[in-house]
């Protein structure tokens, strides 16, 4: 079979997490590689929070690094559209990705409309069947404040039956039944959604 990978054996790393994380700059035993996915409509916020995010860890020397939808299929996943089919496969590779980047001890802020919740529930698995953290963040900004937004004219575009197959018009969003965290981005700023993550990863105590 030359379509699938057969006869492949798992190569076991020599190097343990608690030793990665030191390289990280963890100090003794501490180990932050997670990832931090978050979810929701075009225009929702993804994007501004992740990078917000990104840029407050960094700033306090935590390695995170932001995985964007946008930015993924101008590289690794240039050859995927959105069909349903190219949005699971689009997924589950960023899924593998941010698991690879969680795994490396930095903090994967994965941002994605990922509108399929079997989707987002292989991400989760993914990660913790690894013994990775994984939070969801459901960016949860109402259709029509997105489409007011419109921070790239792609809802104009779709309405006009330019784009096919738009998230939240002629494509389906499932809402996260049970996110870690909820951001109500058409009622709080940017900076008060980021303190909300913040707080969850302190809680968690991934963050000092
Ligand atoms: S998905 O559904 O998770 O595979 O999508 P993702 O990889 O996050 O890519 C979404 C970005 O692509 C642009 N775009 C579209 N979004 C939704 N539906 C359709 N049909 C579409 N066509 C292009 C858009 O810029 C999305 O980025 P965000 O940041 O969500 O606006
Ligand atoms: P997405 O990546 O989900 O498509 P973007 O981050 O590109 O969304 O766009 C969100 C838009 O909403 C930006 O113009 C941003 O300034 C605005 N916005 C207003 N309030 C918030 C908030 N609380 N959180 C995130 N974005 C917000
Ligand atoms: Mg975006």
């Amino acid at each position: 079979n030359i379509e699938k990978a057969t006869n492949v054996t798992f190569q076991d790393n020599h190097v343990s997490r608690t030793k990665r994380g030191k390289v990280m700059g963890q100090g003794d035993g501490d180990f932050r590689g997670c990832t931090v996915w978050f979810t929701g409509f075009s225009g929702a916020g993804k994007t501004t929070v992740s990078f917000a995010l990104e840029q407050y860890l960094v700033t306090r020397g935590i390695p995170a690094y932001g995985l964007d939808g946008d930015n993924m299929r101008h590289g690794l996943n240039k050859n995927l559209g959105f069909s349903d089919a190219d949005r699971e496969e689009n997924i589950r590779r960023v899924a593998e990705v941010s698991k690879l980047f969680a795994d490396s001890g930095v903090i994967a802020l994965s941002s994605f409309v990922s509108p399929f919740a079997k989707d987002r529930d292989l991400a989760r698995k993914l990660h913790e069947s690894s013994g990775l953290p994984f939070c969801e963040v459901f960016v949860d900004t109402p259709l029509e404040v997105c489409e007011q937004r419109d921070v790239k004219g792609l809802y104009k575009k779709a309405r006009a039956g330019m784009i096919k197959g738009f998230t939240g018009i002629d494509s389906p969003y499932e809402k996260p039944q049970n996110p870690d965290i909820v951001l109500k981005t058409a009622e709080f700023t940017v900076e008060e959604c980021l303190q909300q993550v913040t707080q969850y990863l302190q809680k968690k105590g991934i963050i000092p």
